[in-house]
């Protein structure tokens, strides 16, 4: 029952409206709710969504604007809403233990053997100063041991934001300016989709099978939540903003046009926002978390061109495909990509107080059950209680992350900048602000952290989800 690859239009997230807005703050409303959506035509797909969407709606905001998001809860499970890549007060960021019950239950060991923070019934605010540049983030069910059961049962969205220096420049905008969640989905035979969980309910036992502690994979890939869709362009420069929001499959994205011209990516902007100068690049290996701001120029190619976004590691043809472009029409376009983007600020390595190491590696077998202990980050796995390190604002430090095979690694509250990856300079793919690095087999990556504004705790982790679910985070607590 599945579409011919690119015969599915593209959908574009709604963007969602304010309830109301004041002088300083907009003021939103989301309810988490399951609903029933064709994602395979002629099949319906039941989903946890944001407002019953999948993905959630866009919401648009713009730097040192207060957003303020209600969320209600009308599942059937706890959730925790994180803006990954948000600049967020503690409280606010969505921390895996602070968990949002469903309407009526008060309990929270209903629903959890393990340890609960802050507990909220039904609905709860969300409170976002967005004391940030301009970036896009994205946001997402963060709830203890089901993060990766609910966020592939659909619970994620984009949140953009926007600011003056950004708004400045040429770049594409309005139509040509696009989101692209970029996922991978397994379905049963009437649609239903396919997702491992030691107990289908996500009541009570954690969400993922020790099988399964490598990380979910499936054979779908989703475009906004359409399989391998086609998207009609204009012959002019369209701005993409590339999400990888799948569980644990990493995507090295390439285009291939029917023309045989060569078609690059010029990359703007990453994680956190534009980078100085843009960058060409030829292919992107993405991983879970991670973003990705490019500009692609279908402006000089003759009208009926195919462009179509390949993953090159991908193992079957399904898997190797993502979406199509078609060039449709001529069109007018006034946009460019400017030499000089943005300023950053290089945070200084000779200023770093101190150098922290973190180990992300396979927990030891458990015997006897043949189970697992998970993941661990410096052979510990995941104890809400425990501090693992205590950075003080303002203070410039060196962390290394090392692995054992591929792990990204995602850090709350601010960004970092690259120093070092395998002992060389970073690669073309860790210019700028990033917040989610991908650190690869037996390799370590150095960044440059410096967190400012707010007191934690906050999580770090790695964002495979089912390496998230099955233990690897770690908490820092600022001070
Ligand atoms: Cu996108 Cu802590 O996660
Ligand atoms: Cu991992």
């Amino acid at each position: 029952r599945l579409p011919s690859p690119f015969t599915v239009p593209l959908p574009i997230p709604a963007v969602k409206r304010p309830v109301r807005t004041d002088a300083t703050t907009d003021y939103y409303e989301l309810v988490q709710r399951e609903a029933s959506v064709e994602i395979l035509p002629g099949l319906k797909t039941k989903i946890f969504g944001y407002d019953g969407t999948f993905p959630g709606p866009t919401i648009e905001s713009r730097s040192g604007r207060r957003i303020v998001v209600r969320h209600r809860n009308e599942l059937p499970v706890p959730t925790a809403v994180h803006l990954h890549g948000g600049h967020t007060p503690a409280e606010h960021d969505g921390h895996a233990i602070d968990l949002l019950l469903p309407e009526g239950v008060t309990n929270a060991q209903t629903f959890s053997h393990g340890m609960v923070g802050k507990v909220t019934t039904g609905e709860r605010e969300y409170d976002y100063p967005s004391k940030q540049r301009a970036a896009t983030l994205w946001y997402h069910d963060h709830r203890m041991d089901f993060t990766a059961p609910q966020v592939y049962r659909g619970l994620a969205g984009f949140q953009l934001v926007r600011d003056d220096d950004e708004a400045a420049l040429p770049l594409p905008e309005g139509e040509r300016d696009v989101p692209l969640m970029i996922v991978d989905r397994s379905f049963d035979e009437d649609g239903t989709f396919l997702y491992p969980s030691v107990d289908s309910t996500l009541k009570l036992e954690r969400g993922v099978l020790p099988a399964y502690m490598e990380g979910v994979l499936g054979d779908v890939v989703l475009v906004n939540g359409a399989p391998w869709p086609v998207l009609e362009v204009d012959a002019a420069r369209y701005r993409f903003r590339l999400l990888n929001a799948s569980n644990a499959r990493r995507f090295r994205l390439a285009l291939e046009s029917s023309s045989g011209d060569s078609v690059p990516f010029t990359q703007i902007g990453s994680d956190g926002g534009l980078l100085e100068r843009p960058v060409t690049q030829e292919r992107l290996d993405i991983a879970s978390g991670e973003r990705f701001d490019v500009v692609v120029d279908f402006s000089q190619l003759p009208v009926g061109t195919t462009v179509t976004l390949a993953n090159q590691l991908g193992e079957s043809p399904s898997t190797s495909r993502v979406m199509r472009f078609v060039v449709a029409r001529k069109a007018a376009d006034d946009s460019n990509v400017p030499a000089q983007l943005s300023r950053i600020e290089r945070l200084d390595p000779a200023k770093a107080v101190r150098t922290r190491d973190w180990f992300f590696n396979r927990g030891e077998l458990v015997a006897h059950s043949g189970d697992h202990n998970g993941w661990t980050i410096n052979s510990a796995t995941y104890d809400p209680q425990r501090i693992d390190a205590a950075p003080k604002l303002g203070d410039i430090e060196i962390w290394r992350f090392g692995s054992d095979l591929h792990h990204p690694v995602h850090v709350h509250l601010d960004p970092f900048q690259v120093l070092a990856r395998g002992g060389h300079d970073p690669g073309p793919y860790d210019v700028g602000w990033k917040d989610t690095v991908d650190v690869r087999p037996s390799e370590y990556v150095e960044v440059l952290v410096r967190f400012t504004d707010y007191l934690g705790p906050y999580l770090m982790h790695c964002h495979n989800l089912e390496h998230e679910d099955m233990a690897m985070m770690a908490t820092f607590q600022t001070s």
